[in-house]
């Protein structure tokens, strides 16, 4: 596949920037004139990398992306078929590509970030899903485990950031969107080593948000409550679903789905979002207060 043309963009990262020269704002935008009427996707042009994309919220990130008319590339350390399949059902969307990655390594981060720069000739879109997760109580913890979610939760953010980084800094634009969790503030018991891997994601969405942003590049975290994922957490809670019993803690009276953060994501990788950065959103129903 050759580079993607791009139509020409402003970036509302920068000040001053007038949003209606171009008519990307979030949500779709339908022009109507005397002659014509025409709808934009609010991510055409852009090209977007998922990493964790295979199932899950990541796959529900590409998919939305790619219903907005990106090019999505799926970063993942398994072959993604049910996210490939998924995308390629999704009327006019562009052909995704998938991009065998794993994110605790330099070398496959690097060579991932090299080849989307040959496929396509920039990033503007880098969402941190790949995250991993597995309950256990801190005595019977292990520094193995503890280790192992360290380095996919965060070298892995600090991997996957710093390859694409350059690409972004380039082309003066970027949106990076990190995925972290409401276990953060709910002090969630047997996952210290995933809460501390989380809380260290707005750290780091923090403090770069404050280094690249004279570069147009936008760094925001999400916090996100349990979702009805694949793969749903252990169910250490004795009585009942762990999913019901969330959803009785929360505000809104439904649980949460990986298209509900989709959508999310997708406003925070929006031209319309630039002004955001640094921030942590929590979206979980309304459990944590933040
Ligand atoms: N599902 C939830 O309830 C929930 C709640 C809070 C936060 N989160 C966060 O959302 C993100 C996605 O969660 P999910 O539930 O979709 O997870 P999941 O387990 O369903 O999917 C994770 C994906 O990441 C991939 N992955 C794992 N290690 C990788 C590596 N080294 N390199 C590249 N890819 C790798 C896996 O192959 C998989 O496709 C994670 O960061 C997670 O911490 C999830």
């Amino acid at each position: 596949m050759g580079k993607i043309s791009l139509p020409a963009r402003s970036d509302s990262s920068k000040p001053n920037d007038n949003e209606s020269t171009h008519g990307c704002v979030c949500g779709r935008v339908e022009i109507n004139n005397e002659s014509s009427e025409m709808q934009t996707a609010l991510h055409t042009g852009r090209v977007v990398l998922v990493t964790g994309a295979a199932i899950g919220n990541g796959m529900a990130f590409a998919a939305e992306f790619a219903r907005q008319g990106a090019q999505v590339v799926l970063g993942d350390i398994v072959e993604p078929t049910e996210a490939l399949a998924l995308l390629r059902s999704i009327p006019n969307a562009l052909d995704p590509v998938a991009i065998e990655l794993d994110v605790t390594s330099e070398d496959s981060t690097r060579a991932m970030s090299s080849e989307i720069k040959s496929r396509f000739g920039r990033l503007d879109v880098l969402v941190n899903n790949a995250g991993i997760y597995d309950e256990e109580p801190f005595e019977l913890l292990s520094l193995d485990t503890w280790k192992k979610v360290m380095d996919v939760n965060l070298n892995g953010l600090f991997l996957a950031t710093k390859a694409v980084l350059p690409l972004m800094k380039q082309q003066q634009y970027g949106r990076i969107i990190n995925l972290s969790s409401d276990t953060v503030f709910l002090g969630t018991p047997y996952l210290v080593h995933y809460v501390t891997s989380k809380m260290g994601v707005i750290g780091f969405t923090r403090a770069l948000a404050t280094e690249v942003g004279k570069y147009g590049i936008t760094v925001n975290a999400i916090t996100i409550g349990l979702t009805a994922t694949q793969r749903p957490p252990g169910t250490r809670l004795t009585q009942g679903n762990i999913l019901e019993h969330v959803l009785g803690t929360q505000a809104i009276g439904r649980s949460e789905t990986p298209e509900d953060i989709a959508r999310i994501v997708s406003f925070l990788a929006c031209d319309a979002s630039g002004i955001i950065t640094g921030q942590t959103i929590n979206v979980d129903g309304g459990i944590a207060r933040h």
